[in-house]
């Protein structure tokens, strides 16, 4: 199993837990491409997603996984909950707690909401994003998907576009690729890249066409509308024509680049439709992958230690 008990980002995760999750995710993916689509090896154990957030693909994909490893599935929503007539977050976790759960998934929009979360909780606990820190479980997905794509990740030259500033998902993928071994270059308008993106240990530009003739695979980003309000990007138009994936851009590059996006997508703003229904597009894929990554990490966290997959 793992030496984490939780999954609360990668930056200090073990590159070897981040391998073993990775592998038995190709496991997972067989199981859940064969008739049966099921594993029963978390019977007895009950989880509950809190999602304080909303979410789509995360939401559905750890409901999925717990059910396909016969788990007992809870989902917790904080805009149906009591949370709407003032319970704090640790009275929420406290009561939940006390009606012995062995596993939480907290989408939180607050950094750092998931490790306070393990104060609270005796079980496991899963970061489902905590605002612009961690999406550990997405980049998880994405090395799965860019492992199935090309073999491996070591000495892979990956392309993130976008609003690096704000981006969860851009700080795990970049924790899980360094650790993996790839080569990273951030594009974005310098108002959305971080600072301290030198210090993290990424090439910068803000030349999308020099990243995309440069790169194996592109990880475009979602432009996050509702910060439009704080002037960061000037217009969405501007954005589509200076860093937008356009169809015009990727179509004249003289070799194939796998496009990669987390969804949910802006089509016409950071990507064009056309490119997101392409053929080098692995955008479902990664949907997929979400499943299989997330059966993977259930059962290495909270599975019975005895029990062989
Ligand atoms: N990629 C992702 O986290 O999507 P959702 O917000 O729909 O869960």
């Amino acid at each position: 199993m793992l030496k984490s008990k939780h999954l609360i980002g990668l930056e200090n995760f073990p590159t070897s837990d981040l391998n073993k999750i990775i592998d038995t995710s190709f496991k997972f993916k067989e199981i859940l491409e064969s008739p049966e689509r099921k594993a029963i090896l978390l019977k007895g154990k009950t989880i509950v997603n809190m999602f304080f957030e909303d979410s789509t693909r995360t939401k559905i994909s750890f409901t999925l996984a717990e059910k396909r490893l016969g788990a007992d599935s809870i989902n917790f929503s904080s805009s149906t909950s009591s949370v709407k007539k003032g319970e704090t977050l640790k009275d929420t976790i406290q009561n939940i707690d006390a009606m012995k759960i062995d596993g939480a998934v907290i989408r939180h929009g607050h950094p750092g909401s998931a490790l306070k979360l393990t104060e609270y909780i005796d079980g496991s606990v899963i970061n489902a994003g905590d605002g612009s820190h961690e999406h550990p479980t997405q980049a998880i997905l994405d090395m799965v998907t860019l492992k199935e794509k090309f073999g491996k990740i070591k000495n892979l030259k990956v392309g993130i576009i976008g609003d690096i500033l704000n981006s969860r998902v851009a700080r795990s993928d970049i924790f899980a690729l360094q650790k993996l071994g790839a080569e990273i270059v951030v594009c974005g308008p310098s108002t959305l890249l971080p600072s301290n993106a030198k210090q993290l240990g990424v090439n910068i530009t803000h030349n999308i066409d020099e990243v995309l003739n440069w790169c194996d695979v592109v990880i475009g980003l979602r432009i996050q509308l509702e910060r439009m309000h704080l002037g960061r990007i000037p217009s969405k138009r501007e954005y589509h024509s200076e860093f937008g994936l356009t169809y015009e851009r990727v179509s004249k590059l003289k070799k194939d680049v796998v496009i990669m996006h987390p969804g949910p997508m802006n089509r016409g703003v950071e990507i064009d439709s056309k490119v997101a229904d392409s053929d080098n597009a692995v955008i479902l894929d990664q949907v997929l992958n979400g499943v299989a990554s997330r059966m993977s990490i259930l059962y290495l966290l909270l599975g019975d230690k005895s029990e062989k997959l």
